[in-house]
């Protein structure tokens, strides 16, 4: 089996097309943008989103390579302003950046409404959302069951919801997944 950052790796591996559009919505250092542009290649793009300029430089040294990385210095909570195309997957990396400042994290309200303002293009893109949870550190325990209680009760007609996780280890992060009941 997988651990938690590899299996979202792979989900998007199975997932992304050369020439996808995918967002990073929280990019930090990059790992999961990287990912993706080499995913959707040159002739797909990645919208790369942060609140901090730190973590845009980080993945802008990174991913230097890269040209079909598009960053955005702003909350992902806007992320219907900027992307109109098609999106294939959006991956939340929820948290704090690693080694950065830990008062600057991801919120339950504004990943609440992040996630809320993109479920019609699950449905009419058939986006895939992809969310690593991190439920040992105060907002993300609020995160995490704050997100579990709304996924809980959205239409399993519409949408199907997946966790993956650590069976044996307490407040381990863990991967949501919302996406497209498939109709037989
Ligand atoms: C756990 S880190 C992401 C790790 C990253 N995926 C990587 O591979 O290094 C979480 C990031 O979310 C960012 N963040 C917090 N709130 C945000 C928001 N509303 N919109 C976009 N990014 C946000 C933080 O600045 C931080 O860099």
């Amino acid at each position: 089996m997988y651990l938690i950052l590899d299996f979202v790796h792979k989900l998007l591996s199975e997932t992304v097309q050369p020439s996808d559009v995918c967002v990073d919505a929280t990019c930090g250092n990059g790992n999961d943008t990287i990912h993706l542009a080499g995913l959707v290649g040159p002739g797909g793009k990645v919208y790369a989103f942060d609140i901090q300029e730190e973590a845009i430089n980080h993945t802008k040294a990174l991913c230097k390579e890269f040209k079909n990385i598009i960053y955005i210095l702003d909350s992902h909570e806007y992320i219907n302003n900027y992307i109109s195309e098609q999106i294939k997957a959006v991956v939340f990396n929820l948290g704090y950046l690693p080694k950065g400042n830990k008062e600057i994290t991801t919120t339950s309200s504004t990943t609440l409404k992040t996630i809320e303002s993109l479920l019609p293009r699950v449905i009419s893109e058939s986006l895939m959302i992809i969310i690593v949870v991190y439920p040992g550190h105060p907002e993300g325990k609020k995160e995490s069951e704050t997100l579990q209680s709304f996924l809980r009760d959205l239409d399993k007609h519409q949408y199907l919801i997946t966790k993956y996780e650590n069976f044996n280890r307490d407040l381990s992060p863990y991967v949501l997944t919302i996406s497209q009941t498939k109709r037989r």
